[in-house]
């Protein structure tokens, strides 16, 4: 009789994102004439721009070529990809990292998820809180989280950093001493960026008690400060205890088309065992490649031309979260993020709960954003709005909110 994995039975259930769409749709047919802006999705809404579409074009005419058709990719990706990141990602910002250490993938999301499978279940898991959930949830499914604790919504064996007001939204060091440490900036869900002091501090702590940091840097295409680092190897020391985790969905709209990469350098090493073989293996194994195709999109990426418009589209998305920020700012609220990220992270007011306000939202101005609860306890009482809309919706659904008289 076979058995199930039942770490996914203690999954709680992610009522999240189903939630806010029942409630949407509830409040849309109850009133159909309703313009409801929703400013709730983490996911772009600008066309792909037209040096992607161009070498999208160029690569699906060469697989109809008997001389220039691909098969199956190089297990780690495309060289001309790889390099090109090393090249422009890295070195240009003075890395030490080699196209060798560069795994590409179909996205972020699934290498955050399946990292963990190269280390131990004994493993001490650290997160920010509020937090993207796939980093708990992918440790809850290999059972290394312990119990979980509905009323506190947090799990016995997983170290929780609380990000709010009082810390600038930036983690503590941990009074237990952690073995994984997820961190994510700029910062999915609350906007956050850290300095590179800051950062430097993680990579110091982490080499000090030999722990690794599984960075995730899916949003540093947004960084506009000078002191922010852009990729946790600018901090010394990186390369000997971090993973750093990238995404084209962001910084060029390839939420649909899917593409990522993950790095691991080869010093990073459990006594003489090193995580870059150990990753390389399990690619090897279980992976079989971003599409040819999108790879060589992802090639356009790094162009002078591709560049070029993604800066203009990045640009695009800061100027609605320009407009998010020093609008409700201006009406009196308590804003953060928005300025090295496209989320905005706000208070909910008169010390409204996350889906109070949600609710309040929803029907004096009809504007969606997402319960900042949903991310995590530390996440109660605020709100993240995206920069992802179109400007029009986003002044809209603003000044909505401006004019909105509570109570
Ligand atoms: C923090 C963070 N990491 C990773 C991802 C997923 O990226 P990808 O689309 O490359 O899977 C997201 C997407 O929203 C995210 O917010």
């Amino acid at each position: 009789m076979f058995k199930i994995n039942e770490n996914y039975l203690k999954l709680p259930g992610s009522y999240l994102f189903s939630t806010i769409g029942k409630k949407v749709r509830a409040y849309g047919e109850a009133h159909p004439e309703a313009k409801i802006i929703r400013l709730g999705i983490g996911d772009v809404t600008q066309p792909l721009a037209p040096a992607i579409i161009e070498a999208l074009h160029g690569a699906v005419e060469e697989m109809g070529e008997e001389a220039a058709f691909r098969g199956y990719a190089p297990d780690l990706g495309y060289e001309f990809l790889r390099t090109a990141i090393a090249e422009q990602d890295y070195r240009a910002r003075g890395c030490d990292i080699g196209a060798d250490e560069i795994f590409i993938s179909d996205g972020a999301k699934c290498d955050c998820g399946n990292i963990q499978e190269i280390f131990s279940l004994d493993n001490l898991v650290a997160v920010c809180d509020p937090v993207y959930p796939v980093y708990v949830d992918s440790n809850v499914m290999a059972g290394r989280t312990g119990v979980y604790d509905r009323d506190t919504e947090t799990w016995s064996n997983v170290i929780y950093m609380p990000c709010r007001e009082e810390n600038g939204f930036a983690p503590e060091l941990p009074r237990r001493t952690p073995d994984l440490i997820y961190l994510c900036f700029p910062n999915n869900p609350t906007g956050a960026a850290v300095r590179k002091g800051q950062l430097q501090e993680w990579v110091d702590y982490a080499n000090r008690v030999g722990a690794v940091i599984l960075y995730d840097a899916a949003y540093e295409a947004y960084i506009s400060e000078e002191d922010v680092p852009h990729s946790i190897y600018e901090c010394e020391g990186a390369r000997a205890c971090a993973i750093e985790f990238r995404s084209f969905s962001k910084n060029a709209g390839f939420t649909g088309l899917r593409l990522g990469f993950t790095v691991v350098p080869k010093e990073l090493k459990s006594g003489d065992v090193s995580l870059h073989a150990l990753w390389a293996r399990r690619h090897g194994t279980k992976y079989n490649g971003a599409p040819y195709i999108v790879q060589r999109a992802g090639e356009a990426v790094y162009t002078k031309e591709g560049r070029r418009q993604l800066k203009e589209q990045v640009a695009y998305y800061m100027n609605n979260a320009r407009y998010i920020l020093e609008g409700l700012k201006g009406a009196g609220f308590c804003v953060s993020g928005g300025v090295n990220a496209p989320y905005i992270w706000l208070k909910a007011p008169e010390r409204m709960t996350s889906w109070e306000f949600f609710d309040v939202l929803l029907s004096k101005v009809q504007v969606v954003g997402t319960p900042g609860s949903g991310f995590g306890p530390s996440g109660e009482h605020y709100f993240r709005l995206t920069a992802f809309g179109s400007y029009e919706n986003t002044v809209e659904a603003v000044d909505r909110i401006k004019n909105m008289k509570l109570g």
